[in-house]
């Protein structure tokens, strides 16, 4: 067993675990943290994807001691209260899914991709920056949509060449 701390969504969470437990498993499982999913365990679809001292990891790849010590984000933590954040409001206005599997993973991966404020977001930009994210039902065409979208309320002043393809 080993003891891991951290603070996820802003709150202090310590547990006496085992040590091969991944993050993945320490969120939904002592957590209570289900809006992280698994959907292959393999570091390949990216359903699992988390923010980890700031930076978008796949979650089923980390040990959560290895991770000890960190801070944490999960789309639980995306919303500010009632407040839905730019991306989530992305998604329900361009209907950015489907059955909804992958849809928590790859809002963290587009948070994660906007918050460093891109020079681009032309089609093979924002295809880069979710490489890692597997989408099974939407064909991407909404997703690759509310990323412009989410990106033009997070950054109403980027460049006109940058915001070219947003929809009004
Ligand atoms: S469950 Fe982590 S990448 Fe698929
Ligand atoms: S919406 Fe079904 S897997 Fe993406």
């Amino acid at each position: 067993m080993v003891r891991v701390e951290f603070q996820v969504n802003g709150e202090r969470r310590a547990e006496d675990i085992e040590d091969r437990t991944l993050l993945v498993e320490f969120l939904r499982q002592k957590c209570g943290l289900t809006g992280t999913h698994v959907g292959c365990d393999t570091t390949q679809c990216g359903a699992c994807t988390v923010k980890l001292n700031g930076v978008a990891v796949k979650s089923c790849t980390v040990l959560a001691a290895q991770a000890s010590g960190g801070e944490v984000v999960t789309v639980e933590g995306l919303s500010n209260g009632g407040t839905l954040h730019p991306v989530q409001e992305a998604f329900i206005q361009c209907h950015g899914l489907q059955c909804g599997f992958c849809t928590p993973g790859m809002m963290m991966a587009i948070e994660y991709f906007l918050s460093k404020r891109p020079v681009s977001l032309d089609d093979d930009v924002i295809h880069t920056a979710l490489e890692g994210n597997i989408c099974r039902c939407t064909g991407y065409v909404n997703i690759i949509e509310a990323v412009r979208r989410a990106a033009y309320r997070m950054y109403p002043d980027l460049p006109k060449h940058v915001m070219a393809k947003v929809a009004a």
